[in-house]
């Protein structure tokens, strides 16, 4: 490694360098872990694309995509020009053999100038139909040789089902060993997220009550304002058990329930996320019905504005059966977990943008207090909110000032914004310099995205069997359909969500 460099010396090549995802994350992303000092003076970074564009003008979109996008707000000239001299456009079709022998050139070059060890990463941030091809012509180039320094980056979604997904994972493991394959779920680059790690593990006082015979249930909501919009195609065969549960929801859920790992190892990290999904009892067909209901959103508004139902989005079948909303118990079937409902939900045209982890604990186990002192009695509850705010709340009883014995729930909070002045990384920041890393710690495995598919397999079948019959069943800018007010409600629980700045207790 060069001097004072914190990482190796990189070439990474993106498929689809003039897409979306490249645009608004990756080159921000990349831009500032370069402002951040992470890169190496020896820093490539090639983008294919299939338009006819000069360099000045990508660079230009590129430079116009950090204004809009970086966390940092606007470029400084000089910062970008500097940085934009690592930037390369590769014009190319990706089943063109053509393609991959520029791409070998340039990295031979580059290694030959760096003279050294470099790392090769290969991006994939295209539709899943080009998987398959561009991994098997990345391989057939001889570009994935190197085991340790060639890695191929993933975006999801990774397959559509169990049988998709293995034989994308066969297929990959032909050119790839597993050990090069970073699998990206962007939930886990997200701060607040590896926070649970850390909250989890890092302290003594809360392991001893993490466990059925203190908490009564979890929650785990997903919410988001957004509607589909111009995503039709994409969404239409994912829906939201597809796009959301499979990955984001039950990686949320795996950090909350694993046990604790002997080392962050990234191996033994992910042994224990694997042991969770393989835990978790697979709902019977004909059970989907009592553990699963799903929405789809109708017309309706959001913040002030009429929104459009989801069956008149572009691109979207007028008469859809595509899932906007879901929301599902689930049951972990060992000796930590036993017994207790773990609720998850996600939807889109919610009536607020929220990601939030609820724990709530069983009541005391003797009430000494008079009826009168316990009016406003709640049991303890500890909420993780991820986004937008960020912190942690604890929930306790505390006695309320006054002449009486008087309960009252007050909260004991922790929040990013009072505690940290300097500014959050993004996700992708992270698993970008994990990636240039070669730590894999944050990336999903072969067998952690097969044991997902899994479980989920009885409620894709079904739903897709018994298409709905009430679609669309909630309003844009409602809490989604009645169904999972149902859900929850036959348990004898509610949906919590707790805004987060509040001068007083509710
Ligand atoms: C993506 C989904 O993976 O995550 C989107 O495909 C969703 O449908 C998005 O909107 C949510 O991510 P975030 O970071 O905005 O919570």
């Amino acid at each position: 490694m060069e001097a004072g460099a914190k990482t190796n010396p990189t070439i990474i090549t993106i498929f689809g360098g003039t897409g979306d995802l490249t645009w608004r994350k990756l080159i921000p992303a990349m831009y500032n872990l370069y402002l951040d000092k992470w890169l190496n003076s020896k820093f490539s970074i090639v983008c294919v694309g299939r338009q006819e564009m000069t360099l000045e003008d990508f660079i230009s979109r590129l430079h116009d995509g950090i204004n809009r996008f970086s966390r940092r707000g606007k470029a400084k000239d000089e910062e970008w020009n500097e940085f934009a001299k690592m930037i390369f456009y590769q014009k190319g079709e990706f089943d063109d053999p053509g393609l991959y022998d520029n791409i070998k050139h340039r990295i031979v070059q580059f290694e030959q100038e760096a003279n050294c060890h470099c790392n090769k990463i290969f991006y994939l941030a295209v539709p899943p139909q080009f998987f398959e091809g561009i991994a098997t012509s990345i391989g057939n180039a001889g570009l994935a040789a190197d085991k340790t320094y060639s890695r191929l980056v993933i975006e999801k979604p990774f397959g559509t089902d169990l049988k998709s997904a293995q034989n994308l994972n066969a297929t990959l493991l032909k050119m790839f060993d597993e050990t090069q394959l970073y699998r990206i779920d962007h939930y886990l680059g997200k701060e607040t997220v590896q926070n649970i790690l850390a909250f989890r593990f890092a302290n003594a006082l809360f392991e001893p009550i993490w466990n059925r015979n203190y908490i009564d249930h979890v929650q785990i909501t997903v919410a988001e304002k957004l509607g589909v919009e111009n995503r039709g195609n994409y969404y239409e065969i994912n829906g939201a058990l597809r796009d959301m549960i499979q990955n984001h929801l039950f990686q949320l859920l795996c950090l909350i329930a694993m046990e604790p790992p002997v080392s962050f190892n990234a191996d033994e990290v992910r042994n224990r996320k694997v042991d969770v999904l393989r835990a978790l009892r697979k709902i019977k067909k004909e059970d989907v019905h009592n553990y699963a209901v799903r929405g789809q959103y109708d017309a309706g508004w959001i913040d002030g504005e009429k929104v459009k139902a989801y069956r008149q989005e572009p691109d979207v079948n007028p008469e859809s059966h595509t899932e906007t909303f879901v929301a599902i118990k689930f049951f972990i079937d060992n000796w930590r977990w036993s017994g207790v409902p773990f609720y998850l939900r996600t939807g889109k045209r919610m009536n607020e943008s929220i990601s939030v982890i609820t724990i709530q604990f069983k009541p005391a186990p003797h009430q000494t207090f008079p009826d009168e002192a316990t009016e406003n009695w709640q049991p303890n509850r500890m909420v993780l909110n991820l986004q937008p705010d960020m912190g942690i709340r604890v929930r306790f009883q505390a006695k309320k000032p006054g002449l009486q014995m008087q309960l009252n729930p007050v909260d004991m909070l922790f929040n990013y914004s009072d505690t940290y002045t300097s500014g959050t990384p993004e996700g992708y920041e992270t698993l970008l310099l994990d990636v240039i890393e070669g730590d894999a710690t944050l990336f999903m495995r072969a067998d952690q995205v097969e044991a997902a598919w899994e479980i989920l397999m009885p409620i894709i079948n079904t739903w897709a069997a018994n298409p709905s019959v009430n679609f669309p069943n909630y309003a844009a800018g409602s809490h989604g359909p009645e169904t999972a007010e149902g859900l929850i409600a036959r348990d004898g629980n509610n949906w919590i969500v707790m805004p987060f700045q509040k001068k007083e207790n509710e």
